[in-house]
């Protein structure tokens, strides 16, 4: 979603932030703009609908100077995406310039109350309204710009992560933010602004996460030799005065780059026996038999003392959440609610102080379940969080937490974080169910061993890629295809599908096989693709009898069966194999094909791959 890239300091701004703004592409985005100071004191701002490449195309032949500066990519919420609702926004006078990720909830009544005021309007966008309204508070409270942007903030409703600019003091950035992420990188004598730190980890490893409710003020203005924090202040919207905390960045500039794979989805699916080896790295020891986390050990209490878990998560996270209750349930017994954030906030849920809740979420930034939480948190509840991204919001706020550790996924469609996911919730519920007693010891052991086998198993279902991508083929004609699984598997049958539609732009429906005879039977005809998600497990033959009821109606059958499988080979038009694995572990290996073949269908569709259309990769606004 928008990407905010800000910078102040000696050297040329706009190389700093086009190449930011670069950075932030994999978010999602429709259009993307950048102001300047120049050395002569004007405020340009420049814009373009589309790529970052079409903004730095319309800037080729413009002024680019200045040594401050703001850029932005929208995702359109407010307006549809055009050169005129694209961000940055000036001020009535021109003489101050915003960027904005979030909504303003209440933009309607205070552009009403502007407009009153004389106040002319260009966009349609909330967030010119809140340009003019710091403009309009600054000029009649007789107030500095720093006062005017807290005055302001206190009126408005919604999420912001602000940065602005004002001509007439060219050593100064201002910038908050309240739900949408902000973090500020720390040079020598020049400061960094973005929405995450990808555009930021070339110049500095020393960062500020900056908090809901609070505004910060990067400055040059005499700054001399002295602390790093001496150009910054930190202000609640109350002005209450904040001290900045310094954290180290673990994020390195390899992660960010394809490393020789055409795409970054195809280099993530790839990456993933290595990034399982990382998230398990420290945590099992398969040599001790056992697993050790953390966040666990230390809230032993909570998770033993649980009456009900409740997992509440977006997107391919939810798909993460629904495997892990197979898990929690069979394992440790607790019964498991499995909620999407954005329909647990809102429907009045009974929470009780007894009740676990894990949030999932790769970003930590999702609007939804952060919203989620804090709502489960309120209610006293216990909040344990998966999330990737170190430091984001959603860890932040939780009480305890697990961090995937899969480095920077960039493409939109999660693959390595979601194996990651279901990792962390397998040994999590593992280490639940061993406390509890809740599962033999003998069990416990063979999953512990058998989860350290997983990245090689994982190798040998990336070695059917080849195949994969030549079989992908023969089915870019398809408008529609069904996706079928059943236990751990239907969360993969629906997991396979999302990835489809969301890179490929293919209508597909994920199902569990046995409802397949309740409405998705009438759809199959010689045109459908059906996927099966059918390994050796408890549910097989029930499976094999579903391929057989498709395949007499003359469906397309793609099979994901255990290696040596003799059943479904023969009546399947196309199988995969994967090794055989513990059934609660065999979504880490189903998955892969799975991700595969949605990459290679999109491919060879033409489709943009890494930035599909109309998806964001961090949904910060609800
Ligand atoms: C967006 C992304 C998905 C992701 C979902 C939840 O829709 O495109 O890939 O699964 O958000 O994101 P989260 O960061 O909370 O896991």
């Amino acid at each position: 979603m928008c990407g905010i890239v800000g910078y102040i300091g000696k050297r040329k701004a706009y190389p700093i932030l086009i190449k930011g703004l670069h950075r932030l592409e994999y978010r999602g985005y429709d259009s993307a703009g950048v102001a300047l100071i120049n050395e002569a004191g004007q405020l340009n701002v420049y814009k373009a609908k589309g790529k970052v490449s079409e903004l730095e195309a319309f800037c080729a032949e413009k002024d680019t100077n200045g040594c401050i500066g703001i850029a932005h990519t929208r995702w359109a919420t407010h307006g549809e995406p055009n050169t005129v609702n694209a961000h940055p926004h000036y001020s009535e006078s021109e003489r101050l310039a915003i960027i904005h990720n979030g909504i303003i909830e209440n933009y309607a009544v205070l552009k009403a109350g502007l407009m009153e005021q004389g106040y002319t309007f260009k966009s349609d966008t909330d967030t010119e309204v809140l340009v003019q309204l710091v403009e309009y508070t600054q000029v009649n409270r007789h107030v500095d710009l720093k006062t005017a942007v807290q005055l302001a903030l206190q009126q408005v409703i919604g999420a912001y992560a602000i940065a602005i600019l004002d001509k007439t003091h060219p050593d100064t950035l201002i910038a908050a933010r309240k739900g949408s992420p902000l973090v500020v990188g720390i040079g020598e004598d020049e400061y960094f602004l973005a929405s995450d730190a990808t555009p930021i980890v070339e110049y500095t490893d020393q960062v500020i996460y900056i908090e809901d409710e609070e505004v910060v003020v990067l400055s040059t203005k005499d700054k001399v030799q002295g602390t790093k924090e001496e150009g910054i202040e930190i202000t609640t919207i109350n002005n209450v005065t904040k001290t900045p905390e310094i954290k180290r960045l673990e994020l390195s500039l390899s992660q960010l780059e394809k490393g020789g794979y055409p795409h970054f989805m195809l280099k993530e699916i790839f990456e993933q026996p290595r990034t399982l080896t990382d998230s398990m790295r420290g945590r099992v020891n398969v040599r001790q038999d056992n697993i050790a986390l953390s966040g666990f050990i230390d809230n032993k209490d909570r998770f033993l003392n649980a009456k009900r878990i409740i997992i509440t998560a977006c997107g391919t996270s939810w798909h993460a959440g629904l495997i892990a209750m197979y898990a929690i349930e069979e394992f440790a017994q607790i019964p498991v609610e499995v909620e999407y954030s954005s329909e647990f906030r809102y429907r009045k849920p009974v929470i009780n102080k007894d009740d676990v809740v894990i949030a999932i979420s790769q970003s930590g930034e999702t609007a939804d379940t952060l919203a989620a939480i804090q709502l489960a948190k309120s209610k006293g509840a216990f909040i344990f969080s998966i999330c990737n991204v170190v430091g984001a919001s959603i860890p932040r706020v939780s009480d305890s937490g697990c961090y995937t550790h899969v480095g920077p996924e960039i493409g939109v469609a999660s693959t390595k974080a979601f194996t990651a996911q279901v990792v962390a919730l397998t040994m999590l519920a593992l280490c639940i169910g061993k406390e509890k007693g809740t599962m033999t010891e003998e069990q416990y052991l063979r999953i512990v061993r058998e989860l350290g086998q997983i990245p090689d198993k994982i190798e040998r279902v990336l070695g059917q890629n080849k195949r994969i991508s030549d079989f992908a083929k023969t089915f870019t004609y398809a408008q529609n295809f069904i996706y079928l699984g059943r236990g751990y598997n239907f969360p993969v049958a629906m997991e396979g599908a999302l990835k489809l539609k969301e890179i490929s732009y293919i209508h597909a429906e994920g199902y569990p096989a046995a409802e397949m005879k309740h409405g998705p039977i009438a759809l199959i005809s010689q045109e459908m693709p059906v996927v099966v998600v059918a390994p050796h497990c408890g549910t097989y033959e029930k499976v094999v009898s579903n391929i057989q009821e498709i395949k007499a109606r003359k469906g397309r059958v793609i099979a994901v069966v255990t290696e040596g499988d003799e059943l479904v080979s023969k009546i399947a038009d196309y199988i995969i194999e994967v090794p055989e694995t513990e059934e609660c572990l065999t979504p880490l290996l189903t998955v892969i094909p799975l991700q595969l073949l949605a990459y290679h269908i999109a491919v060879v569709k033409g489709c943009d791959v890494d930035q599909p259309r109309n998806l964001a990769k961090s949904v910060t606004v609800e």
